[in-house]
C-alpha cells in the first residue's frame, strides 16, 4: 500500500518529537546517499544527510554496508533518468542478499514520476520529492513496517532554512549554500518548475549565519545556489509595523553584499544567473568586493531570438549581448560561461548558425552543451514538435562543442604568463606531489606543492595550459 504524507508548516512541532522517538529505533543504522544532476541536488543531499543524522543515521561511502540507500536524482534530460535506472539495477544483487535493505529515490525524478516509479522499478521502496525531506525518517520507518512509502508534496514555503547541512564528499574548503528553491520561469524545454515547484527565497539571516559557520569551520569558498539567483527576493515583515516596502526587501545584489561582508577571506561564487533578470547592481556589487569571484554563469541556450521566444526565455539575442557588454564594462576580467541547447523544436540550420555566431562574438570561457531532450508535460512537449532529427541535433552539438573547445583554449592561453590568486583545494587527482585549486575565474590550476595546506590562498604563476586546466608554480 502506498501512503502519501502531508507535512505542513504547522505540523512541524509534532514532527520534532516524532523524529526523536524514531531516532531510538534507527540509531546506528547506516545511510548511503548518491547524487545526480545539478549542484542544487548535491546541496540537497547534505540536507538529507542532516535530517537523517538527527534520526540516528550515520552516513557511509560504501553502499554495501548501508541499511538505506538513497539516490537523489535528476530529470532534466532523458539520459539523466536512464543513468539512474541503470544504477538501480546494480542494486538488485544487494537487495537479493539483504531484502531488508531500503532503497529510496529522491529528487527530481521522484517528483516527476511519483508513485509510478514504484511500479516501474520494483526494487524501490521509497519515493520522496525535493520538498519532502523532513519526512524521510517517517518514510523509512514506514518501509520498515512492510509498506512502500511516497511523499511528493511540493511546498510554497519549504527552504530547509534552519537545517545545518552535513557536508558530504567535502574538501573542507568549498561548500554550497542554497539561497532559494524552485523556479517560476517556465522555460518551455524545462522540467524543473514541475519537479521543484514554485520559487521561494530563503531568509538572508540564515544564509549569512551558514556562511559564518562555514568560515569558522575552515571553509574558504561558498557557492550560493538558485535556479535563477537574480530573482532572489526576501520580504522582511515585522509584526504590527508598516514599513517602507523598498527598505524591507533584500534582493540578490544586497544578499551578495551581506555574504561578502562575512569575511574578506571567504570567497563567494553563485549560480545560476538569468540573462533576463541580471541587473547592473549585481555586477557593481561583484566589482566592489574582491572576495566575490569574477565569474558568471549566464546560460544563453540559443543565439537566435525566435528560438529564444519559443523557449520562453524572456530575452532576445540583442538583450543578451547587452548583458554581456555590461559584464565586460563593469568587470573587464570576468569569466563568463554558458549553457547551450542544440536542436530545439523547429530550429533551422540558420537559427543554429546564430548560436555559433553568438559564441564567436562572446567567446565563452566555458560552456555546458546539450542536445534537446523532450520532457513530458513541459510547454515545448505540449506545443511544439520535437522535429530536429537526432543525428542532426548531434551534428549541431558537435559543431558547438568544437567551437567551445577552441574558445576555452584561447581563454586559458590568455592566463599563461600571469600570476593568479588560487585557493588551495587539496592534492591534485593525478599526483600527490601537486596541489590544485581555482583562480577567481573558476579555472582549475595545478602546481607543485610548497608546504601550503588546503584553504590557503597562494599566488600561482601560470606557465602552461590545456583547454581545461592551468599549470604553474607558486611564487611569493
Ligand atoms: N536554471 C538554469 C538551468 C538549470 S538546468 C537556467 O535557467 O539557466 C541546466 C541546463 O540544462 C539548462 O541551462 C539547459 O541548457 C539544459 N536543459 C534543460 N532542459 C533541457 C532539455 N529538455 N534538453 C536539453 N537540455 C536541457
Ligand atoms: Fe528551467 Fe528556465 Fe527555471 Fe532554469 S530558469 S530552471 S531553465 S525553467
Ligand atoms: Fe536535475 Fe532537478 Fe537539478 S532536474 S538539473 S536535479 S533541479
Amino acid at each position: 500500500m502506498n501512503t502519501e504524507h502531508q507535512l505542513l508548516g504547522d505540523e512541524r512541532q509534532g514532527e520534532a518529537t516524532m523524529v526523536e522517538q524514531l531516532s531510538d529505533k534507527l540509531t546506528g543504522k547506516k545511510l548511503y546517499v548518491e547524487s545526480y544532476g545539478c549542484q542544487m541536488n548535491f546541496s540537497d543531499s547534505e540536507i538529507v544527510a542532516s535530517i537523517m543524522a538527527q534520526a540516528g543515521f550515520e552516513t557511509t561511502r560504501n553502499s554495501e554496508e548501508a541499511d538505506v540507500i538513497l539516490l537523489n536524482t535528476c530529470a532534466i534530460r532523458d539520459n539523466a533518468e536512464q543513468r539512474v535506472r541503470n544504477r538501480l539495477t546494480q542494486f538488485q544483487k544487494d537487495k537479493r542478499e539483504n531484502p531488508n535493505k531500503i532503497i529510496g529515490v529522491l529528487g527530481c525524478m521522484a517528483e516527476r514520476l511519483k508513485s509510478q516509479l514504484l511500479e516501474e522499478e520494483k526494487l524501490v521502496d521509497l519515493v520522496a520529492g525535493p520538498d519532502a525531506y523532513r519526512d524521510l525518517p517517517n518514510l523509512v520507518h514506514e518501509v520498515g513496517t512492510g509498506q512502500k512509502a511516497v511523499n511528493v508534496l511540493l511546498s510554497r514555503e519549504e527552504t530547509y532554512a534552519e537545517i545545518t547541512p552535513v557536508r558530504l564528499d567535502t574538501n573542507g574548503v568549498s561548500a554550497f549554500i542554497s539561497i532559494m528553491r524552485g523556479c517560476d520561469n517556465m522555460c518551455s524545454f524545462c522540467v524543473v518548475p514541475f519537479t521543484r515547484g514554485r520559487e521561494r527565497s530563503r531568509d538572508p539571516e540564515s544564509i549569512v549565519a551558514e556562511a559564518h559557520d562555514l568560515y569558522n569551520r575552515g571553509y574558504r569558498e561558498v557557492t550560493l545556489l538558485g535556479q535563477n539567483v537574480d530573482s532572489y527576493r526576501w520580504n522582511i515583515t515585522k509584526k504590527n509595523e508598516i514599513i517602507d516596502a523598498e527598505k524591507e526587501t533584500v534582493n540578490f545584489a544586497q544578499l551578495l553584499e551581506k555574504v561578502a561582508l562575512v569575511n574578506p577571506g571567504l570567497r563567494i561564487r553563485f549560480s545560476t544567473s538569468h540573462p533576463k533578470d541580471m541587473t547592473d547592481d549585481v555586477l557593481h556589487t561583484m566589482a566592489k568586493y574582491e572576495n566575490i569571484c569574477e565569474y558568471i554563469h549566464l546560460p544563453v541556450q540559443s543565439g537566435n531570438s525566435d528560438v529564444l521566444h519559443r523557449m520562453n526565455r524572456g530575452y532576445t539575442r540583442e538583450w543578451y549581448f547587452d548583458r554581456i557588454d555590461a559584464i565586460r564594462r563593469i568587470m573587464p576580467d570576468c569569466a563568463i560561461s554558458t549553457d547551450i541547447i542544440a536542436g530545439f523544436c523547429g530550429e533551422t540550420e540558420a537559427e543554429h548558425q546564430d548560436t555559433v555566431s553568438l559564441m564567436q562574438a562572446v567567446k565563452y570561457d566555458f560552456a555546458y552543451m546539450f542536445f534537446y531532450s523532450e520532457r513530458p508535460k513541459t510547454l515545448a512537449a505540449r506545443k511544439f514538435e520535437d522535429d530536429v532529427p537526432e543525428v542532426e541535433k548531434k551534428r549541431r552539438l558537435t559543431e558547438i562543442i568544437d567551437v567551445q573547445m577552441a574558445h576555452s583554449l584561447i581563454s586559458n592561453q590568455k592566463a599563461v604568463g600571469k600570476i593568479h590568486k588560487v585557493l588551495v583545494e587539496g592534492d591534485s587527482r593525478r599526483s600527490s606531489e601537486h596541489q590544485c585549486g581555482r583562480n577567481t575565474q573558476n579555472v582549475m590550476c595545478v602546481f607543485p606543492k610548497k608546504g601550503n595546506k588546503s584553504g590557503d590562498y597562494v599566488n600561482v604563476k601560470v606557465t602552461e595550459c590545456t583547454a581545461a586546466t592551468l599549470l604553474g608554480e607558486i611564487v611569493e
